[in-house]
Parts: C-alpha cells; sequence; structure tokens
C-alpha cells in the first residue's frame, strides 16, 4: 500500500465540485447518525471469502493468518478511514514557514515555548531521572512524583494521583470503581479512554444523550432501586464538539441521588479555565462537589502523563486497585518534574486563558458573520462539521495549502456522518492568523 500524496489546492477544488454541500454548518455531534462499524464486517468477509477461495480450490488449507489485517486496512482505505502520522515538520515538507498548527492541544501555547524553560528545568531539577524503571509502588525514584502530587493537592485542596497518561487513568479508576452493585451512566459523547475503562471492566453502563440532564435523571429514577452507586461520567469540556457539560446541574442532581458519584475528566478544561486553571471546576467553584476529577498533562499543561483528584480514602483505593496503575512502569522523574514546573507555570497565566477565550469568540463570532456557520462550541475546541469522511479529508488537504494544520476527524472518533475538521486554538494564535483562517474557510465554503 502507498502513502497518499497531498492534494494540492487546486487539485482539490477540481475533486470537490461533486460532494459540495452548500448548506452546510456546524452541526452538533449528538445528532449525527450513531456509527456502525464495517470493519468487523470487512474482518469476517475477508475472512469468509479466504476460506471459500481455498475450498473451491478443493483445499482444505486455512487462509493466510495475516491477511484479515490487510484486508481491514483496504476496508479502511476505501472508506477514508485509513489513519497516517502527518508529517508536518517545516524540514520534511521543505516549507519555508511551519504551518499554523490547530492540531494540537497546547492550548496555552507553553509547548512552542518549552525551550525557554529549559535552563530553569535543568538548574532546578539537575538528578531527576530518565526512567523509573518500574511502577510507583516499586520505584525507588518518587521524589518528583511526590511532589507534582504535593503541589496538586496544595492547588486542589484534595489528594491528587499520578497515572501515566489521560488513557491510564480513565480506563484503570474506571475499572477500580466497577464493583458489584455499580452502574455508570455516561455522556454519549465521552472519550474513548472512558468507554474502553467501561468495556474492560464488563460493568453494567448505560449511555445518556448528550448534555441531557432530563434523561440521565430518568436513567437514574429508573435504575434507582436496581443498583447500590451510580457513577456518572462525563468531560468539562468535550473534546470533539467544544462544548461545556451543564456541572452545576450534575451537582444539583446528585444531592437529588444521593447514590450518585460524580466523575469528571477535565483533559481539556485543565490549564484552559478557572482563575488558576484548575478547569470548570474551579471556574464554578464546585471542586468539593465533584468526587473524583481527572486532569490530563498533555494539553494545556505541556508535558505527559494525568492526575486524578480525590479523597484521601479514594486515592488509597485506586493505589490498591487501579490496574493501570499498579502494573505499569511509572512516568519518568523529569516528566514528573517537567510537569511540576508546567503546572506552576500555567497557574499564573491567566493572562493567556483570557486571550484564549477572547480569540475562541472571535473566530466563532467570525466564522458565523462571515461564513455563515454555527458551531455548537463555546470554547477554544472548534469543530466543522462537514458529514463525510473523504470531504474532511480533502478540506484538511486543501487548508494545509493555505498554511493551516487542523486534523479532520472521522469515525470512530465521531460518529458516521458527523465527520469534521476540529480546529483546536491556542493562546499565542494572533488576529491576524484567525481572520486569514476564516477567509481560507470560506473560500473553500
Ligand atoms: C477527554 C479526554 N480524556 C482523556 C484523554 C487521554 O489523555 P492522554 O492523551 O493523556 O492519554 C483524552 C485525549 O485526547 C481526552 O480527550
Amino acid at each position: 500500500m502507498t502513502a497518499k500524496k497531498s492534494t494540492s489546492a487546486s487539485g482539490l477544488s477540481a475533486r470537490r465540485g461533486g460532494t459540495k454541500n452548500k448548506s452546510r454548518a456546524f452541526k452538533p455531534a449528538s445528532s449525527a447518525a450513531s456509527a456502525k462499524s464495517k470493519v468487523k464486517s470487512a474482518a469476517k468477509s475477508s475472512a469468509g471469502s479466504a476460506v471459500s477461495r481455498t475450498k473451491s480450490a478443493g483445499s482444505v488449507l486455512p487462509a493466510e493468518p495475516l491477511n484479515v489485517y490487510s484486508a481491514i486496512l483496504e476496508h479502511l482505505e476505501a472508506d477514508n478511514r485509513f489513519r497516517q502520522i502527518p508529517e508536518i515538520d517545516s524540514e520534511a515538507t521543505n516549507q519555508k514557514k511551519p504551518n499554523v498548527d490547530l492540531l494540537s492541544n497546547d492550548y496555552l501555547g507553553l509547548g512552542q515555548e518549552a525551550d525557554s524553560y529549559r535552563e530553569e528545568f535543568l538548574e532546578r531539577f539537575p538528578d531527576a531521572q530518565f526512567t523509573s524503571s518500574a511502577s510507583r509502588l516499586l520505584s525507588r525514584r518518587n521524589k518528583y512524583h511526590n511532589q507534582l502530587e504535593a503541589y496538586l493537592e496544595q492547588l486542589y485542596g484534595r489528594p491528587a494521583l499520578l497515572f501515566n497518561s489521560g488513557y491510564h487513568a480513565n480506563v484503570g479508576i474506571i475499572q477500580a470503581l466497577a464493583v458489584p452493585g455499580t452502574m455508570f451512566i455516561a455522556d454519549k459523547l465521552v472519550h474513548a479512554s472512558a468507554i474502553d475503562g467501561l468495556r474492560l471492566s464488563e460493568a453494567d453502563f448505560k449511555r445518556f444523550p448528550h448534555n441531557s440532564i432530563s434523561k440521565l435523571r430518568r436513567i437514574l429514577t429508573e435504575n434507582y432501586d436496581d443498583y447500590e452507586r451510580f457513577i456518572v461520567v462525563v468531560e468539562s469540556i468535550y473534546s470533539m464538539d467544544g462544548d461545556i457539560s451543564p456541572l452545576k446541574e450534575l451537582v444539583k442532581l446528585k444531592k437529588e441521588f444521593p447514590k450518585v458519584i460524580l466523575y469528571v475528566d477535565e483533559a481539556h478544561a485543565f490549564g484552559v479555565r478557572g482563575l488558576r486553571g484548575l478547569g470548570m471546576a474551579e471556574e464554578l467553584g464546585i471542586i468539593d462537589d465533584i468526587d473524583i476529577i481527572v486532569g490530563t498533562l498533555g494539553k494545556a499543561a505541556a508535558s505527559a502523563g494525568a492526575f486524578a483528584v480525590c479523597s484521601p480514602m479514594m486515592k488509597d483505593y485506586l493505589i490498591n486497585s487501579a490496574r493501570s496503575f499498579i502494573f505499569s512502569t511509572a512516568i519518568s522523574p523529569a516528566q514528573a518534574a517537567w510537569s511540576l514546573l508546567m503546572v506552576e507555570k500555567l497557574v499564573g497565566m491567566n493572562d493567556r486563558r483570557e486571550r484564549l477565550k477572547e480569540i475562541s469568540r472571535e473566530f466563532v463570532d467570525q466564522m458565523e458573520r462571515r461564513n455563515n456557520m454555527e458551531t455548537p462550541s463555546s470554547t477554544q475546541i472548534v469543530p466543522w462539521i462537514i458529514g463525510d469522511a473523504g470531504e474532511a479529508v480533502l478540506i484538511s488537504k486543501y487548508l494545509r495549502a493555505c498554511g493551516f494544520d487542523a486534523m479532520a476527524i472521522r469515525k470512530p472518533t465521531v460518529p458516521a456522518g458527523s465527520e469534521r475538521i476540529r480546529f483546536s486554538l491556542n493562546a499565542l494564535l494572533s488576529d491576524k492568523e484567525i481572520t486569514r483562517l476564516v477567509g481560507a474557510i470560506g473560500k473553500y465554503h
């Protein structure tokens, strides 16, 4: 299989005529049809056809064991869902100037500036090793992990436990909480890591329509007598729609239904919202009302890893039962120390948080005024819903040719029919860049 080449802007306009829908607008993913993966059926039919081929040839030889995987890849390619790691390095593309990065979740721009903190880091943490060589429970190199947890505890006023990534945190915590008598109720749009945690734990779970408190209430009412606890799983800022969860209403609901445990993933709000960047829980003054807050360190915090904020008892429980915490080598002391430095920096960056809000509002405003497009977003994540995987890929290439790197997001990341371009804004974007981006989108639209 050969790698696909970028389509030039002119080549693109020739191809796009047939698929473009003029009345298309930014639409919420929740309104889209639900996705059904054809990949498994491709695998099945490929295995089936391989068997029948060998049978019809009068042979009982089994199919080549690896054929099924190449068949799946071919199916993904035919369905415009073949993923590739982007080549955006300006050296690789021979560009004079790198494209404006609207792919990464470097919301405060800290990642772009990481080099400027290198000396401070080396001076302050000269002994930080590059490997933990064991899980936290076995490692002797916990000094900076402990310091980072202590600093997070000081900020949130409750204990924090580090995980190797947000993925590890969601999978590990959800699995640990899934004891008998528990039902999980998750928003329809929660991240794949939460879904994987639910699947792995074989827990009873239901999904409620995106941000619908009334539907959530109905699920609780209908099942309330059958379970001892209900763990409601939401994100504070949704990673693909860029809208905000009704957290205050959820806290009210928790008071109405005392069996509810509230689990909030703040991956896209940590660093970005709240006076000190502690997320929507800080902004809304409800940190103490949420049982478990997950924050990630690989997005606005320009590092890697994640943490859970919870009660002292829950911290002990997770240390003793979260398999992704127990059975995985810890992030390195150097990574923990770097996270500590970055979290310290982001706490004081309220001016950037304000600037990011301003840019996000401006971008959405201009998209509405100049391009007549609506969006579910009220944050720094702004989706342009296309509704077709092939066209989303073409638009992403078109934008790249215009100097902007923005990702085409397809199923299974978002439901079929809600394929989109995801614009991930950051506080260092200039007004000019925003205006230029809106202009480029307008030309296509
Ligand atoms: C809402 C949400 N939670 C968790 C994660 C996983 O975090 P990490 O990248 O640290 O594994 C992501 C990643 O994009 C996310 O969007």
